[in-house]
């Protein structure tokens, strides 16, 4: 008999041992800041003392080796667990670290789902308190495959406030409801921009839209982040702005969403419905 065309996500039930906390991070769209933001998370909570891993769910532009600033091959070791990079207190595994150079990876859905099994199975992640997952954009199978991987505490959705960003990221937020997976909240990147010439604040994508979306799926607003020049630079060199602490200015507003899904993620552990067990 055929497959439904949509068979319904059914709860998965292995938890990861020794991770307590899995937190999605995506979008309807690329280029929005999904991975800028799961970078400068995962630096910000393993700054304020959380152990992190973050993995890079995005095959296809897999921007997490640059952003960390290390991308060597990495070991495998006793059995056959691949270690994870460690860069700037945070645990890191990529697609980009197994492929590396400008091919790119042309897979059908079977095939990245055993890749994210094996990302999730056979990485020795070790204990953590945060695994955060960069997610590729948009509403396909890595998403899926996910959902029905592990249990997940929640997802992030994030946005820039343009409309055509807006409109992408409330699927995405659907998504997420559709696949049963709690939102833990909004951000908005590259809200707002001040000229560091005239000091004038300029909207380039606009603001707010992020907050309103939030507001109207009953859903935490978790912050708006400004476009800020070292932003970029911090993740084309390797050097995340949150590496440089919570008193750079330039780091402050990461931290603060950082704080938000730290709050946010552990009253998610209070209500029953997940509960992640340390080996
Ligand atoms: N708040 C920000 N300020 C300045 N540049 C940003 C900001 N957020 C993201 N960028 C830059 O925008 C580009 C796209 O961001 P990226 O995180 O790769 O998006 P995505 O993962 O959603 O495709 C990158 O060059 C990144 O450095
Ligand atoms: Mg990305
Ligand atoms: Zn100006």
């Amino acid at each position: 008999m055929a497959q439904p065309p949509n068979p319904a996500p059914s709860a998965p039930t292995q938890a990861l041992p020794g991770v307590d906390r899995i937190v999605a991070i995506g979008s309807g769209k690329g280029g929005v800041g999904k991975t800028t933001v799961a970078v400068n998370l995962a630096v910000a909570l393993a700054e304020l003392g959380y152990v992190v891993g973050l993995l890079d769910a995005d095959v296809y532009g897999p921007n997490v080796p640059l952003m960390m600033g290390r991308s060597e091959m990495p070991s495998v070791q006793g059995g056959n667990l691949i270690q994870p990079l460690r860069q700037h207190g945070v645990r890191f595994m990529s697609m980009g670290l197994l492929n590396p150079g400008d091919k790119p990876v042309i897979w059908r859905g079977p095939m990245l789902h055993s890749a994210m099994q094996q990302f999730l199975r056979q990485v020795e992640w070790g204990s953590l308190d945060y695994l955060l997952i960069d997610l590729p954009p948009g509403t396909g199978d890595i998403s899926l495959s996910l959902a029905q991987s592990v249990p997940l505490t929640g997802a992030i959705v994030v946005t820039t406030p343009s409309d055509v960003s807006l409109q992408d990221g409330r699927k995405a937020l659907n998504m997420f409801q559709q696949l049963h997976v709690t939102v833990l909240g909004v951000v908005e990147n590259m809200s707002g921009f001040t000229c560091p010439h005239c000091h004038r604040d300029v909207d380039i994508f606009s603001h707010g839209g992020g907050e309103r979306t939030a507001e109207k799926f009953g859903v935490p607003f978790l912050g708006a982040l400004p476009l800020l020049p070292e932003v970029r630079q911090g993740g084309d060199s390797g050097r995340p702005v949150a590496a440089a602490g919570q008193d750079a200015p330039a780091a402050r507003p990461f931290f603060e969403v950082a704080k938000r899904v730290a709050a946010t993620a552990s009253a998610q552990d209070g209500d029953g419905e997940v509960v992640h067990v340390r080996a």
